[in-house]
This record gives structure tokens, C-alpha cells and sequence, in this order.
């Protein structure tokens, strides 16, 4: 009897021993000895048997099987003897970029893996995918070891067997509506050093028809992005009835759901409970604003509900500007299912033999470390792939809609621009009103289609305004309703039959405008088009707002004839059309995406985009509370946050809020005081200082003001040079005694210089280690007493590693002073 000893340490290892073809029992175990270092436990599938195997532990052998020469013999020649091609070192050789599929035949596990996340697969023996694991990553050690208890469908096609909600649902040109889908290839490519993509195609063995599931990972962003492809060759059209991007399963004892709602003026509310058994659904059937009323993202805690620091949580949203749908099933074992995707309301899909349909990706991540880091890790992966020019600068901007509405002139702009040079900001942006001439734009009943500058209020056209912004070294951007017509306008006039209406009803006004037909090339080509004149004949347009202002209702497409049921769909890929045309010439303009506030605010949509326009509220009480939602999936430099009149807070309370997004004003310059104007003045100066750190850096929420009357956050540049603390007192109740707020994502050996900035014009700071040196370790222990008892008052701190010689000035004045 011999004592097996088997090295698995890490994949490279197993890869070593792999290249050492001639095995005798021995000489492996020889082999195993000298190299083993890393110990742990694995179970080892072979033909013969499984058998459980124990590593070496710091040099003492502890024998947990026995096996004979001969069996071990067997093992070696079966795991390493034979040449096979191995899944999982396949799928984790990122050593370098390839551009070309990898096709394996998938008879281990299947892993898609970020750095610090595994989701598993393995094939059935009758070739059905099955989910093995989704969490923390995993050795291919542990991988190995995952018990076939662990295995479950993975995505469910309806019209067979399963009991509970379907992944997808066909039915076939012949009427049939089942769907099986077996596995027939799975490819894998490293697209970047950070990026790889998984492909694993199934098919029906009765019909043709394939459908791939795509698995793109982000590996340092641990972001996985998964989607379907489905297309067929059937003889007539099938239609597809459910599409979902992916389907995920969890075994828990409890899951807590972490939703997003609300309505024009109060987005993104945050909400959290436990799931019960049956099913609860998160949707949108508002066709274009998605973000009305539920917002398309959610986190979901497993076990215990996670804090921001603790516990484990997948966040997930969908790349999709319009309706979609998250639905969360706990069966009756207690275990989880989660179908995401496009919403199948009303949408059978009409597909064609040989068309394909892609569904937008669902975004997700996974952290054992709580809510925090998932949202960092949304934050990493948007900026560097989510969003247009994620990692550029933004620009600082005063807006004209809360000051004058559609109330201006040629002569009034001329003042405003002189107002943004005084404020020091990049940009003016022309809101709402400077559009239509048979039907001027002076409310929101007309004009929306009519895109040429209104000659009255702007006799000299835009050129004029752009001439004027440059000479005051602002830059100019323009406000546009692209997918929108006012019944009012010429527009509607010529081409009535471009719009999204029932033949026979009524039409039905939301802010008093219809939804242009986009779905009809024609239409496409007038939007781009109406854009492109737009931006080629006023060369300084140097940005736009792109706004969208109502929800489809009544929806039926004059195109589409009888495909109705592929409207919302096709609806969002012709936007995308439009946009990806308007990128392919304009490729680096920014744009805001605006809805009435946010009624629209993707991922889907942010690949085109800047920014977004949170809300209309801008009230910062209110904002405080919006911009907090938002920060769990975009990055600070994402939200637009202006300083306006709404709210009766302070001007320094009402900046400090929107410092924390990307800065801007719409508010009356010529009404402020003296001392108004000098801070803000300041604060776009200052704000230029902390800009940097708050678009990317690190976001660490600390006190949430769903819990207190407080709420305190901070941003850590990547290096951990420095970072800056705002700090909200909201309504504390009389004798509130706040505790010290202990800091995160610092270098605890660095040493800060605590500053607050920031301050109203003949202010002081009342923070008691304002001023003073600390280490990171005092700041993330100790903290700073950075709360006041007074309503509505806030402060910017501003922590900057210090140099060995000020540490070393501080330590001398301090013993000097003792
Ligand atoms: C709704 C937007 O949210 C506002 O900021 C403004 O642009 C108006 N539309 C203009 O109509």
C-alpha cells in the first residue's frame, strides 16, 4: 500500500506535471512531494473510482486514503497521461489577447471567471447545460471537487419539462411550442488582456434552430456581461416568446432583494426585502423611459442582507433602453432563480429563418465583501467599458432651464454667457424653447420635429451663439427631443403617418407629444439626419442633451404591420441605430441623457453617452437621497448634479450636493448676492481640485441616510493620495449625538492632511482635526467628528497624503507647542 499524495496547487502546477509524461507510481508520487508546497483537499475523479486524496501538511503526511501503485499509476495516466483538451485551462489562459475562437469539447466544467468570481457550468451526460456554481471564485481544485448535488438546468427553455418560469420560450413554425436545447460547442477567445468571451452554442436536436448564450467577463472589474443570440432555419418564421439575457440559480437559506423605484422627480428610491416563494417581478412596459417607475438594476444579498461592507451580493442591471425585465422565482425547495432580460410583455418575437436576435446584456457582479465593492466594481468596469469617454474629464456647465424656461432671447443668452465666464464654468447648454418657426417652441405643445433656430428669438441663429459663447470662453451645447413630434408642428403636418399610434383610437398625449415611428428607416434617417445638419452647419456645438420626454402608449407601429408584437423591441435597436450612426461620425461629442429627468439612465443608452440627467428634483435634500441610489451602478462622473433654486436650503448646501456628481448650474446668476457669487465662483474652482477624485476614484458610502439623519461619503483616488469626505447633516433631532465617522479605502501607513473646503465666503471650519496631520490608520479607526447638530448644513473635507517633510514640520510644532 502506497500513500497518495496529490500536487493540484494552482493550475500552472497541475500543468507542470502534465508535461512529465512517463509515470510510474514512484516517480509520482516523488514528483508530487518535491513540489508540493500549497495543501489542501481535492477529490480526484477518475474511470475507476472516486477517491478522496489528501496533500501534505507542513510536512507531516496524514494518510486520509490508501491506495495501491497500480491505482495511482492509473489516476496519473488518467488525469495527466492521456492528451485531452481541458476546459478549464483553456478558459483561464489569459496570458495574452487572441482574436480567434478556441473550440473545446466540453466534458469539464465550464468556468467563467473574473479575478475574484467563478460561474460554473458542466455539460449533462445528455448534453443539457447545467449551472454548477455562481460566487466567489474557485481553485479548478475546488472546482473539481463540486458535488453533482450542486448541478441545475441552467437556462430553461419553456414547453417541456421544467415547472417554474422559462429562460426562453419558442414556438416553432409548425406550431409546436417546446424548446430543448443541448449543448454542441462552447468556444471561448480572449478578446484583452481583461476581457474574454465564452460562447456556448446549444441546439434542439428536432429543430433547427440555435441559440448561443455569451459570457463576456471583465476580469479586474469582475463584471460578467451574459446575452443570447437565438436564429433558425426553420421554413416559415417562429416566435419567440420569452428571451431572457441570462438565467441564474442560487441555494440559499434566505435572499433579500435590493430594488429601485420611484417617478418623475423622485428616481431611484431604495427599497429592501426579503423574497417570499413564487414570484416577484421588477419591469418596465413604459417602451422608451425605463427608468420611470422601476428602475432596471437591482442587488440581491444571499443569506443575510449585506451591509456595505459585509455579506455577500450580486448587483445586476440590464443594457437595454426600454422595457425589461428581472424576475426572481423561489420554487419549493427554497431555491432561487433569476431570468433577466428584455420584458416578454407583448413582444413574441417574429423571427425570421436566418435573422438572428440579440438581447441585450445583463451586467452583473458578484462581491463577498458587500455592497461597496460591488458598486466599485461597476464604477471600474463603466468608466473603462460602459460608458462614452468613462475615463475623460468632464465639463463644468450653467444650464438655462430652471432660470428662464422658454422664456429667452438672443440678447438674454448674450447675458447668460457673460454669467458662465463670471462663474468660471466649460460650457453653457441651451435648453427647451430655441426651436420652430410655423410653431414657435414657447411651451411644450408645439414644435417638437421642427428643428430650426426660432428666428424671433434668435434672429441670428446659432452661429450668433456660438460666436458669442467662444468670445467669453465658454464653450456651447444645444437641448434636443430627437425621438419626440408635437402634433403641433410641421413635422407632424407631412408625414402623420411617422408616428406610434393606433390606427383607429384616439391619439394619446403625454406632455403633449407623440413618439416618433422610429422603427421605419425613413424616420432613422430624418433624426440622424436633422443631427448631422444640426452639428455640420454649427461646428461649435460643442455638446448635447438629448432628451425624451414621454413613454410610449397606444403603441402600434404603421411599419411594422403585422409584426406589432416586435415593436418595443425593434423600437430600442432602431435607436441604437441612429446612435451608432451619429457615433460613427461624431465619435467623441459628449451628450447627456436626459427623460424628463431620469426616466431613461442604461447602460445600453450610456455606451452613446457622457452623463446622465438624474432628475428633474434638484432640490439637495432630495438629491442627497437620489444621487446615493444611482451611486450603486454609476460612477460620480455619470450624474449630472446642478446647483438651482429648487429646495430652501443654503446655496453652500445646495453646491456641495452637486459636487458630487458632475457639477453644473441652472439657476440665475444676476440674482445672487456678492458673497453668493464669490462661492460659487470658488466652489467651480475647487471643484476643479476635487474633480479628479471624485470622478475616479474609489466611492466608499458610510452613513446611509436611510438609517440616520446624516449622510457621509467619500471618494479615495486610486494611489490613496487623496480623497474627499462630504458630510450631510439632514434633520437630527434635538440633543443628537453624533459619533466620529471612521474612514475607508485609505493607506493606513500614509499620513492626511485633513482640510475642509469649500466654505461660504467669512466662514470657518468647525471640524475639530481640520487642518491637522493623521495617519490612514487613525482616520479608518478613530475617524473624524465631521457632524453638526444643525439642520441642513453640510462640509467637503479634503484628505491629501502628506510628504515625509511636512509629517516631520507637524511633528516638531507639536512638541514644540507641548
Ligand atoms: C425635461 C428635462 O428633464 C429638463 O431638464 C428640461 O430639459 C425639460 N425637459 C425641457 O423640456
Amino acid at each position: 500500500m502506497i500513500t497518495a499524495v496529490i500536487l493540484y496547487t494552482n493550475q500552472r502546477k497541475r500543468i507542470e506535471i502534465m508535461k512529465s509524461t512517463k509515470w510510474k507510481a514512484q516517480n509520482c508520487i516523488k514528483v508530487y512531494k518535491e513540489q508540493l508546497k500549497v495543501i489542501g483537499e481535492s477529490t480526484i475523479q477518475n474511470d475507476m473510482k472516486r477517491s478522496r486524496i489528501l496533500y501534505e501538511k507542513k510536512g507531516r503526511a496524514m494518510i486520509l486514503a490508501k491506495l495501491s501503485a497500480i491505482l495511482i499509476l492509473a489516476f496519473c495516466q488518467n488525469i495527466y497521461g492521456k492528451p485531452k483538451v481541458d476546459l478549464s485551462t483553456v478558459a483561464n489562459r489569459h496570458a495574452g489577447a487572441s482574436t480567434t475562437y478556441k473550440t473545446y469539447i466540453p466534458t469539464d466544467p465550464i468556468q467563467i471567471n473574473t479575478q475574484n468570481v467563478s460561474l460554473v457550468f458542466k455539460v449533462s451526460q445528455k448534453g443539457t447545460l447545467m449551472q454548477q456554481y455562481f460566487g466567489k471564485r474557485l481553485t479548478y481544485a475546488s472546482i473539481s471537487e463540486l458535488t453533482p448535488s450542486s448541478l441545475i438546468e441552467s437556462y430553461i427553455a419553456g414547453g417541456s419539462t421544467d415547472l417554474y418560469e422559462p429562460a426562453i420560450r419558442v414556438v416553432h413554425s409548425d406550431g409546436n411550442p417546446s424548446l430543448v436545447l443541448k449543448v454542441t460547442d462552447v468556444e471561448s477567445k480572449q478578446v484583452s488582456p481583461d476581457n474574454s468571451l465564452t460562447r456556448i452554442i446549444l441546439k434542439d436536436p428536432e429543430y433547427p434552430v440555435k441559440v448561443i448564450l455569451n459570457f463576456s467577463t471583465y476580469n479586474k472589474e469582475d463584471i460578467i456581461q451574459s446575452w443570447m443570440e437565438i436564429s433558425h432555419e426553420e421554413p416559415k418564421a417562429i416566435r419567440v416568446t420569452n428571451f431572457a439575457s441570462a438565467m441564474l440559480h442560487f441555494n440559499n437559506d434566505n435572499y433579500y432583494l435590493t430594488q429601485f423605484h420611484g417617478d418623475w422627480a423622485e428616481e431611484m428610491k431604495m427599497e429592501e426585502a426579503p423574497l417570499t416563494s413564487g414570484i416577484k417581478i421588477i419591469d418596465s412596459k413604459l417602451g422608451t423611459r425605463e427608468n420611470m417607475f422601476q428602475s432596471p438594476m437591482f442587488m440581491l444579498s444571499l443569506n443575510s442582507p449585506a451591509t456595505e461592507t459585509k455579506g455577500q451580493v450580486i448587483a445586476g442591471t440590464l443594457a437595454w433602453s426600454g422595457n425589461f425585465q428581472f424576475l426572481f422565482e423561489k420554487d419549493a425547495l427554497g431555491r432561487l432563480r433569476v431570468v433577466a432580460g428584455m420584458n416578454p410583455y407583448a413582444s413574441d418575437y417574429i423571427l425570421d429563418a436566418g435573422k438572428t436576435l440579440t438581447t441585450p446584456a445583463f451586467i452583473y457582479t458578484y462581491s463577498a465583501t458587500g455592497k461597496g465593492q460591488a458598486s466599485r466594481n461597476f464604477h471600474d468596469w463603466a468608466r473603462n467599458y460602459g460608458v462614452l469617454d468613462g475615463n475623460g474629464a468632464r465639463m463644468t456647465l450653467l444650464n438655462n432651464w430652471e432660470a428662464t424656461q422658454f422664456d429667452f432671447n438672443e440678447s438674454k443668452l448674450d447675458t447668460l454667457f457673460a454669467e458662465a465666464k463670471s462663474l468660471g464654468v466649460d460650457l453653457f447648454l441651451l435648453d427647451d424653447g430655441w426651436f420652430g418657426n410655423k410653431y414657435p417652441r414657447n411651451n411644450d405643445h408645439t414644435s417638437l420635429g421642427d428643428w430650426q433656430a426660432n428666428k424671433r428669438k434668435l434672429p441670428h441663429g446659432l452661429g450668433h451663439l456660438i460666436q458669442e459663447a467662444t468670445k467669453n470662453g465658454v464653450k456651447f451645447g444645444i437641448w434636443l427631443e430627437p425621438e419626440m413630434i408635437s402634433p403641433k408642428s410641421e413635422l407632424y403636418e407631412k408625414h402623420p403617418d411617422w408616428i406610434l399610434k393606433l390606427p383607429n383610437r384616439p391619439e394619446h398625449y403625454f406632455r403633449n407629444e407623440l413618439v416618433l415611428d422610429l422603427i421605419n428607416p425613413a424616420v432613422q434617417d430624418f433624426v440622424y439626419q436633422t443631427i448631422d445638419d444640426l452639428l455640420s452647419k454649427n461646428a461649435g456645438i460643442a455638446f448635447i442633451k438629448w432628451d425624451c420626454n414621454r413613454m410610449m402608449t397606444n403603441a402600434y407601429s404603421a411599419y411594422l404591420k403585422e409584426r406589432q408584437s416586435n415593436l418595443y423591441i425593434d423600437y430600442v435597436h432602431s435607436l441604437y441605430k441612429v446612435l451608432d450612426r451619429l457615433r460613427g461620425k461624431y465619435p467623441n461629442l459628449p451628450m447627456m441623457l436626459c427623460s424628463g429627468g431620469g426616466g431613461r439612465t442604461d447602460y445600453g443608452a450610456l455606451k452613446y453617452f457622457t452623463e446622465f440627467w438624474p432628475s428633474d428634483n434638484t432640490d439637495p435634500y432630495e438629491r442627497i437621497y437620489i444621487q446615493w441610489g444611482y451611486s450603486y451602478f454609476f460612477p460620480a462622473k455619470t450624474l449630472a448634479a446642478h446647483v438651482t433654486s429648487w429646495g430652501k436650503q443654503s446655496l453652500k448646501f445646495r453646491t456641495d450636493v452637486a459636487m458630487m456628481g458632475r457639477l453644473g448650474f441652472d439657476i440665475d446668476v444676476s440674482q445672487m448676492t456678492s458673497d453668493e457669487l464669490k462661492f460659487s465662483q470658488d466652489a467651480v474652482k475647487t471643484y476643479h481640485t476635487l474633480s479628479k477624485i471624485v470622478w475616479d476614484g474609489d466611492l466608499y458610502r458610510l452613513i446611509d441616510p436611510y438609517r440616520h439623519q446624516r449622510a457621509v461619503l467619500m471618494y479615495v483616488d486610486k494611489d490613496k493620495n487623496s480623497s474627499v469626505v462630504f458630510s450631510y447633516n439632514l434633520h437630527p433631532h434635538y440633543g443628537t449625538d453624533w459619533t466620529a465617522v471612521t474612514l475607508e479605502g485609505l493607506d493606513p501607513a500614509k499620513t492626511y492632511r485633513v482640510e475642509e473646503t469649500n466654505l461660504y465666503p467669512g466662514s470657518k471650519s468647525s471640524l475639530p482635526e481640520n487642518g491637522k496631520l493623521f495617519s490612514g490608520e487613525y482616520l479608518m479607526t478613530v475617524g473624524l467628528n465631521l457632524s453638526k447638530s444643525d439642520v441642513l448644513s453640510s462640509s467637503v473635507i479634503k484628505l491629501i497624503a502628506s510628504t515625509k517633510m511636512e509629517n516631520q514640520t507637524e511633528t516638531k510644532t507639536r512638541s514644540e507647542t507641548k
